[in-house]
Order: C-alpha cells, then sequence, then structure tokens
C-alpha cells in the first residue's frame, strides 16, 4: 500500500455494546477535524457483502454452522476490502469499521469453536497479502447480560445471532478481552457501560493519543 495518511480504525464487542452509534459519533468528530472519513461495517460494506451478510444475519440459527458462516464472511471481506476498503485507504481517507476480523475469531472461532487458526489459514487463502490490518481496534466491553437487554431494547427483529443463549455471549465477551490484551498496540479497550456521550469521549481520547494529529480533546470530543 502507497504511503498515505489515511488510518484503518475498527470497532468491535458483543451485541448491545453501541458499536454503530459509537461509529457514527467517531466519524463526526473526525469530520470536524477535517477528515474524509468513511464509515463502513462487516459483514457488508459493498454491494456483493451486503448480499452476503442478508445470508449470515437473517433465518433460522441453526441455518449454518460455524465453517459456513466463515466461509461466507472471509467472501464477503474479500470483496469489502477491495472494493471498499483499500481503495479509501488509498485516497488518504480514514476508514472506520463497524466490526471486522476481531469479531469471526470471537463469533465463529472462540464462541463457536472453530478456533484460531483455522481461521488464520481461511485468511492466507481468502485475502490478499498486503490487506491492511486495522491501525487501531476499539473493544467496547459491557457484561453480557446488559449487552443482550440492550440489544432487545433496540427493537427490530433479532439477528441469528442475538438468538443464541448466555453462555454464547459470555464466551464471545472473554474472547475479545483475550484479543485485547493480547494486542495492546493495536486494541484500545473501551469500557461501554456509561452514557453514549461518556463512551464517546473515552473513544475520542483513545483515537487522539494513539493516531492523533496534535488534536486537543475537549468536552465530548465531538465538539
Ligand atoms: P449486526 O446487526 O450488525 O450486529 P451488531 O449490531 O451486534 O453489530 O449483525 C452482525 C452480526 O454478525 C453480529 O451478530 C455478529 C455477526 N458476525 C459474526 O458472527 N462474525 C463476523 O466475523 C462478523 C463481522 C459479524
Amino acid at each position: 500500500m502507497p504511503a498515505a495518511s489515511g488510518k484503518f480504525i475498527t470497532l468491535e464487542g458483543g451485541e448491545g455494546t453501541g458499536k454503530s452509534t459509537q461509529s457514527l459519533l467517531l466519524r463526526t468528530a473526525l469530520q470536524q477535524r477535517g477528515l474524509e472519513v468513511v464509515l463502513t461495517r462487516e459483514p457488508g460494506g459493498a454491494p456483493g457483502a451486503e448480499l452476503i451478510r442478508k445470508l449470515l444475519v437473517e433465518g433460522d440459527q441453526a441455518r449454518w454452522d460455524a465453517m459456513t458462516e466463515a466461509l461466507l464472511l472471509f467472501a464477503a471481506r474479500r470483496t469489502h476490502l477491495r472494493e471498499t476498503i483499500m481503495p479509501a485507504l488509498k485516497r488518504g481517507d480514514w476508514v472506520i469499521c463497524d466490526r471486522f476480523s476481531d469479531s469471526t475469531f470471537a463469533y465463529q472461532g472462540d464462541a463457536g469453536g472453530l478456533g484460531r487458526a483455522v481461521l488464520e489459514r481461511l485468511a492466507a487463502l481468502a485475502l490478499d497479502a498486503d490487506s491492511p490490518v486495522p491501525h487501531l481496534t476499539l473493544v467496547l466491553d459491557i457484561p453480557a447480560e446488559a449487552g443482550l437487554a440492550r440489544a432487545k431494547l433496540r427493537g427490530g427483529t433479532e439477528n441469528r445471532f442475538e438468538s443464541l443463549g448466555l453462555a454464547f455471549h459470555q464466551r464471545l465477551r472473554e474472547s475479545f478481552l483475550r484479543i485485547a490484551k493480547q494486542e495492546p498496540d493495536r486494541c484500545a479497550l473501551i469500557d461501554a457501560a456509561p452514557d453514549p456521550e461518556t463512551v464517546a469521549k473515552a473513544i475520542f481520547a483513545a483515537v487522539s493519543s494513539r493516531l492523533g494529529q496534535g488534536w486537543a480533546v475537549t468536552g465530548s470530543g465531538n465538539g
């Protein structure tokens, strides 16, 4: 990848951690610093990948096993990287992605039982060798019970993963916490339990200290 000033930021965490709200708030905060920002998500983020997303999140929970999910996720990720993320970074834009590879390690690898090594082999086959790795991953953490309750409050139909039991979601949380601990240079652990403005402030402080360009962090970080 040519030298460009764009940064690749991912938000990760279990259900109901507020990633989508925080992605939007972070986009606004970065745009207010004059940056070009592409906000995207996984699974999805490119036309073909959004079609695959529907297969993954809709329908019966037993529709796919963890390996089939992983294959669909890598097909979607390949398209997303090539069509959305890599072109944006080449332009020098900042990319904020709501979920990325760590979700596959947590959902399919740990909670789904595939293990990390299998997913690393799939990634090596499915993704180009020069695929970007996030400069910063914000791991939003909240107890599994609280996250599931929030996800229910937000209404709409449950996706295939929300309907899995509390034990699955507890394994997910442990998995994200382990990733954050094992890769402290890439990951920042964010307490997602407080109100959205407080969480946004913590996120902007992390972005600013890790990737910031001399930004002063004042107020909520969004002003
Ligand atoms: P979404 O409605 O975006 O969930 P959330 O609001 O919690 O982000 O649905 C995406 C679902 O896909 C989510 O339940 C997690 C799941 N998922 C995986 O299982 N593996 C992955 O690699 C990714 C990116 C998502």
